[in-house]
């Protein structure tokens, strides 16, 4: 197999973590009004079953670093996959809304965890000059899961009337999530370790052997002595994520993590047929308008996995944030003037687009490639972590300013559409200032560059 087919298929299998990622954190939109009915739950419990899950995430990207520094990358890919399979049968079974819970944070785990492992893994085995595309495939892979849950809570909610969705449909949303999470489990077995990993831990003759499959053997010799050479200069403890150099590239992806979320990506994500009918749409149309944002999810993320090679990772990500506030604007005006026509639509679609060519899969791609290999788990569990928590800030308090009466007084419901426009405006400023163009460059080089600036 020619080495770049090697790592494509490499990339496949990690990127199935980020279909699961997709999937899981999207299955909930379908089955939380049924889950409420059947459980008698008030809104309290309702937003606590809905957004459960996320306590998860953010607690498995704080362990998914240390657990990959230490074990592996495989081995805490596996345990994610696990998780997943776990939590699909252990949320499709519960009698109680405590039972619930408890699975959906378990799921929650294995989606912190394989948000920054299957990135990770697939940046330490891409050759350089396709690395930025592999890991973008991770990203693909989130949008087409949620754009399939989708269709799978549609399909399973057709299968019965009301009364048994409340009783049994909800079940079977959950459970058809062990299929592609034990299909993953099954094809991790069959991966290598990183063996940017295996050199870090002193076995350089099978990060050899397995470095000649996704390249010539001699650039295969030459990768293994250029690896060893970084992870012997680095420091060895946690202290070493605060040096000079590392500090900024620290405060860097921490940063990028936090704007892809205070952005806005998910309101639209979660929200988005209320924000449809908000703008005059009818149930059915608001819904028929998600799955149109879940399509341009998916072919504008087409558009960086073409791209983020050949013009690299900096213009794409100026290029996206700066049309994803001219929509942001835009949408804003239109809510301030209570527009309900069918075009403001393409505000939303114009947002979407730009979001899936450039913060979508570039910040993963970033926070993937700017950490020296010793610390880049824990470097990357950090911002990952931080990213997490912005959602889970973002997402609980859409509603809050959406509906807050002195907000809607002044701005008609426009303000958090110009809050994330805002940040949208911060997120050009940071990439041109601080972001380095890492395009081609091997992880060796892209160290080197972060040593340099201390
Ligand atoms: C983000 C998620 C988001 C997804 C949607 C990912 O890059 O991290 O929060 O839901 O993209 O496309």
């Amino acid at each position: 197999m020619k080495p770049s087919s090697y790592a494509t298929l490499l990339s496949c299998v990690a990127a199935l973590g980020g279909l699961l990622f997709g999937y899981d954190t999207a299955v909930i939109s379908g089955a939380i009004g049924f889950l409420r009915a059947c459980f008698n739950l008030g809104p309290a419990d309702t937003g606590f079953a809905a957004s459960s899950a996320l306590i998860g995430c953010i607690l498995g990207a704080a362990a998914a670093g240390p657990l990959s520094d230490r074990y592996g990358r495989k081995r805490a890919l596996l345990l994610s996959a696990a998780l997943f399979t776990i939590s699909g049968v252990g949320s499709a079974i519960p009698q109680t809304l405590v039972q619930f819970n408890v699975a959906r944070v378990l799921g929650g785990l294995g989606i912190g965890m394989a948000s920054l492992l299957s990135p990770l893994y697939i940046a330490e085995i891409a050759p350089p000059d396709i690395r930025g595309r592999l890991v973008s495939y991770n990203q693909f892979a989130i949008v087409i899961g949620i754009l399939t849950v989708y269709f799978v809570n549609y399909y399973i909610a057709g299968l019965g009337d009301d009364i048994w969705n409340i009783t049994t449909g909800w079940r079977w949303m959950f459970g058809s999530e062990v299929l592609p999470a034990f299909l993953f489990f099954l094809t991790l077995l069959a991966i290598p370790e990183s063996p940017r990993w295996l050199v870090k831990n002193g076995n350089e003759e099978r990060a050899f052997g397995i470095l000649s499959r996704l390249a010539t053997p001699g650039e295969a010799r030459a990768e293994v002595a250029a690896i060893k050479a970084t992870v012997t200069q680095q420091e060895e403890s946690v202290a070493g994520l605060f040096s000079r150099g590392m500090g900024i590239a620290l405060a860097l992806g921490i940063a990028l993590a936090i704007l892809q979320q205070i952005t806005g990506i998910n309101v639209f994500m979660y929200y988005a047929p209320e924000i449809f009918k908000q703008l005059g749409a009818g149930t059915n149309t608001a819904l028929l308008q998600t799955v149109i944002v879940g399509a341009f999810n998916v072919t504008f993320t087409v558009v960086a996995i073409w791209t983020v090679d050949r013009i690299g990772r900096k213009p794409l990500l100026i290029v996206g944030a700066t049309g994803m506030a001219c929509s942001l604007t835009g949408l804003g005006l239109a809510a301030y003037f209570g527009t309900t026509q069918a075009w403001v639509l393409v505000f939303v679609l114009g947002y979407i687009a730009c979001f899936a060519l450039s913060m979508g899969p570039v910040v993963w791609v970033v926070l993937s490639e700017i950490y020296p290999t010793r610390l880049r788990g824990r470097a990357m569990g950090i911002a990952t972590l931080l990213l997490w928590a912005a959602n889970f800030v973002v997402s609980q308090s859409f509603p809050v300013i959406n509906e807050d009466s002195w907000l809607v007084a002044t701005f008609h419901h426009a303000f958090p559409f110009w809050l994330y426009a805002f940040f949208c405006v911060v997120t050009v400023v940071v990439t041109w200032l601080f972001v380095p163009e890492t395009k081609g460059k091997t992880l060796e080089e892209i160290e080197r560059y972060w040593a340099k600036r201390r």
